[in-house]
């Protein structure tokens, strides 16, 4: 048995919840064999069950489990159990649990509870891995390792801010030197010594950007250490399994990035809201954050959650109309997923997740229309085997970095009412798509080689030298989309001097002089120079943010419909070495970037892999040695015709001249 070369087909599932059901116990493993499942997920918060009193270990009925998983050729991602702790390891250590940033302790309860510094808890997380590894590291079951569950959260305890002053020594060495990072003689809030600071409080200090900025560094790199220390521990007991650990659709608290070093294999939790807005839409926004954990480390991820059906707990559990969940789950295989696991086999009986749609209900029956969806999915990927391990090879990439949101959303600037960063950025990727390109969503810390175009929205802060990367990428031939707001502050959010964006005036052809916070009521708009290079004819709509720039040696292709700034630059080009960097001055609608990112690659060139994009559609492609991969997604109601180029062969799915309504086909073609 492996899964060495398949699609993973799998989903979380609590056995310890129905221990005193053997009959069901023995009955799920006949529906996870007809779904086609292929790896099952355990003990993600069984931590009471394995350890019901300290240092009390019960392993028997994990061992039951995965043994009779083994035996029908079902493999395990087995779990540790840090996401939730037992009530008497807060009762005897209730140092253990979180402190506030009003500096009160939590009372037990809930999950992600637990303080990241703890050295007691450390060591109880320790010794239950370590038992965990010894028990079933050499399981042949065991195909990977869950490193506890969705981390997040920060801790404000005196153990906390000790470290975090710790971390400030490490990263300043002097206090002078922080002092000046973070300039503190504003308000005359300077630091005597690295005692003396304390986390960010709305009781107490908030102002000083710099410490909000490395206080949000710190709770990252605490969180990352803590999971080394659990990966640690199974390692040392001789576990060899690659290990992931699940991370969440646009997360604001860790640095995944960072986290994504130290982890073999990136997954992640998804679940969009279908039916909200069109499909295309959701889908889209999705996709971006597929592609996004895709990025980080450039090879396959998993989908280690997502809902066969409804979730519970956003406002309205909409039911996944028929297609959705074909859809939803081939979409992860389209963007470089090499898995669809669900949250989760079994629906729990009580507390709050009892509604949370799940592979088998309440009822208990293979005769549900989600099951039978199942099934279908379990049959496509079983069919699409040979895709596993391929990886993807974007021409686009889209800058989004989380440090640079941190940073760019506590800055009191020109818009404290929302800037729209992710909007703006998913702006961006929509265009890129609707291009018909593959792209990587990457942060600051990545390399830009190998891209042919670049869009950078909203990068207010610049760090680890995108400006230099910017340059270079321009001059050697790149075609670079930047946005207004952009390299404004360093990397401990102190304003550049001399005009911004900070060194690339000249790549730009521009300075940024002055930027206009809009009202939401408020719009301007976007009109077309006189014979512009990109033949725009046609103005568009801007909102919040807009951008007075002056011209140093750049084109203006748009310029402002209105207010005082009517006739000044809008949108503008600018060639340097062998690219071609354009600027877009402020916070335009989406057909201004869908028309205009066209127009940009058509000009420099950019062959998308379909040449028309018809509306409702998604297109994505994976490639291995032999084959290149197609996948055509129709997330709409009714059938769209789509032009195939020369030499496809089909995969999956069907195809006329056209793809069904909410229908997937899947190409290949040699290479
Ligand atoms: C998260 C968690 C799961 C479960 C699901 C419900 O992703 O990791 O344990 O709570 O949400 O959607
Ligand atoms: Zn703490």
């Amino acid at each position: 048995m492996s899964i060495k070369n398949k699609l993973i087909y799998g989903g979380d599932y609590y056995p310890e919840q129905w221990m005193d059901h053997p009959k069901i116990l023995e009955q799920d493993i006949q529906f996870i064999k007809k779904a086609g499942i292929n790896l099952i997920t355990v003990g993600v918060f069984a931590w009471s069950v394995i350890e019901p009193k300290e240092g009390e270990y019960h392993f028997s009925w994990l061992e039951e489990i995965i043994d009779r998983l083994y035996e029908n050729e079902i493999s395990v991602m087995l779990a540790t159990p840090s996401g939730a702790r037992p009530k008497w390891l807060a009762q005897k250590y209730p140092e253990a649990l979180r402190v506030n940033e009003g500096r009160q302790r939590n009372l037990f309860g809930e999950r992600h509870n637990h303080c990241f510094t703890s050295p007691v808890y450390r060591e109880k997380v320790r010794k239950i891995n370590t038992k965990l590894a010894e028990c079933f590291a050499g399981h042949p079951a065991v195909a990977f390792w869950h490193i506890s569950n969705e981390y997040g959260g920060e801790c404000h305890c005196p153990l906390c801010q000790k470290a975090f002053q710790e971390w400030l020594r490490k990263k300043y060495g002097t206090v002078e030197k922080l002092n000046k990072a973070w300039w503190t003689r504003f308000w005359s809030h300077t630091y005597d010594s690295f005692e003396e600071v304390e986390s960010p409080s709305s009781v107490g200090e908030k102002s000083i950007h710099g410490l909000n900025l490395d206080w949000k560094r710190f709770v990252s790199d605490q969180t990352i250490d803590f999971m080394r220390h659990e990966i640690q521990a199974l390692r040392d007991a001789g576990a060899k399994q690659p290990a992931t650990t699940n991370m969440m659709y646009d997360f604001q608290g860790i640095n995944y990035g960072k986290m994504a070093e130290y982890l073999d294999i990136v997954s992640w939790d998804s679940y969009p809201l279908w039916g909200k807005k069109e499909d295309v839409r959701i889908a889209l926004d999705n996709g971006m954050q597929h592609d996004y954990m895709r990025s980080l480390k450039h090879r396959p991820f998993l989908l280690l959650e997502s809902c066969p059906s409804a979730t519970n707990w956003q406002g309205v559990s909409k039911l996944k109309k028929p297609g959705v969940l074909m859809n939803a789950s081939l979409q992860s295989i389209a963007h470089g997923g090499d898995s669809v696991q669900y949250f989760q086999i079994r629906q729990s009986r009580g507390s709050s997740e009892k509604f949370h749609g799940s592979v088998i209900d309440h009822y208990g029956g293979a005769d549900t229309r989600v099951f039978l969806e199942i099934c279908q999915v379990g049959r496509t990927l079983e069919s699409l085997s040979e895709i596993a391990g391929s990886d993807v090879h974007a021409k686009a990439a889209l800058i989004y970095d989380i440090e640079n949101r941190w940073a760019m959303e506590d800055a009191q600037g020109p818009r404290n009412d929302g800037l729209y960063y992710h909007e703006a950025a998913f702006k961006s990727y929509q265009a890129l798509k609707h291009c018909g390109l593959d792209v990587d969503v990457i942060d600051m810390d990545q390399k830009l080689d190998g891209y042919q175009i670049i869009a950078a929205p909203m990068l207010y802060m610049f760090r680890s030298d995108m400006e230099g990367k910017l340059r270079e990428f321009v001059k050697n031939g790149g075609t670079l989309i930047m946005t207004y707001w952009s390299g404004i502050v360093n990397e401990t959010d102190l304003c550049h001097l001399g005009g911004t964006p900070h060194d690339l005036t000249d790549v730009l052809g521009l300075r940024s002089e002055e930027i206009d916070g809009l009202y939401d009521w408020e719009e301007n708009t976007a009109e077309p120079a006189a014979e512009n290079e990109l033949g725009i004819v046609r103005p568009y709509t801007g909102k919040n943010l807009c951008d007075l720039v002056q011209l140093k040696g750049a084109l203006a292709l748009m310029v402002y419909g209105s207010d005082f700034y009517a006739g000044r630059p809008a949108l503008t080009k600018n060639t340097f070495g062998n690219g071609t960097a354009y600027y877009v001055c402020a916070d335009m609608e989406e057909a201004f970037y869908r028309d205009v990112y066209k127009k940009i690659c058509e000009r420099a060139g950019i062959q998308g892999l379909l040449e028309d994009v018809p509306e409702g559609i998604t297109v994505n492609s994976r490639e291995n040695r032999e084959y290149q991969y197609l996948f055509i997604q129709n997330y709409g109601q009714e059938p769209v015709r789509v032009a195939l180029p020369e030499g496809y062969e089909i995969l999956a799915g069907e195809y006329e001249g056209a793809v069904a309504a909410m229908s997937t086909v899947v190409w290949k073609r040699r290479k």
